[in-house]
């Protein structure tokens, strides 16, 4: 894994979702069974690598799995949730089956981003880093450019870049998004029931 000063915080890549709300903490010991450190100099390099693997896991890394990296590493959990909290692709909480970044880098500020975060925030009831009740939608909030801001103001909804946004635009596509989603969900629930 690249140095962590070589990460951008900016360009999350949120793992994807796992609908695991719950980290069994033997899992994160087996994980953690593959990890050696030779020297504490060494060790943000593996506190990094073992964050992203129990995040890849899980789509997440609670309070408890962070002390169990701090533990098998030889250091201390503040050591290890300060990495943890500053890279935006770590989660804390578990993420919604939509994870919605909006851009609120300076051009998409200045044309609208925190109109739409509002709009989230009123219609879906959440904020920066919090997820829908049904767990269908997570928020995230990027403080820096997202490299297309031709198309300001730009969010990405899971895989996929749309910009010029709107609030209205924005219900729009994240309504399209759920209903697909459920639509091939109950597609494939048809087909393995034939
Ligand atoms: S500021 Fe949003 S894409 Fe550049």
């Amino acid at each position: 894994m690249a140095q962590a000063e070589t990460r951008h915080p900016a360009h999350p890549v949120p793992a994807p979702y796992t609908g695991r709300t719950a980290i069994d903490l033997d899992v994160v010991r087996e994980i953690m069974s593959h990890f050696h450190y030779d020297d504490f100099e060494e060790a943000q390099e593996l506190i990094l690598s073992a964050l992203q693997e129990v995040n890849e896991h899980f789509g997440w890394v609670s309070y408890e799995a962070a002390e169990i990296v701090a533990e098998a590493l030889g250091t201390t959990v503040n050591r290890v949730y300060a990495l943890l909290t500053f890279y935006a692709d770590f989660r804390t909480e578990p993420r919604g089956v939509h994870h919605l970044l909006v851009c609120h880098g300076v051009s998409c500020y200045v044309l609208g981003s925190q109109a739409l975060v509002q709009h989230i925030r009123d219609h879906y009831g959440i904020g920066d880093g919090e997820t829908t009740a049904d767990e269908q939608l997570s928020l995230q909030v990027v403080n820096g450019c997202l490299g297309v801001c031709d198309w300001s103001p730009v969010v990405k909804l899971d895989d996929s870049y749309s910009g010029h946004q709107t609030p209205e635009s924005l219900t729009a596509l994240i309504n399209r998004a759920i209903a697909g989603k459920q639509a091939k969900e109950e597609s494939n629930g048809a087909h393995s029931a034939d």
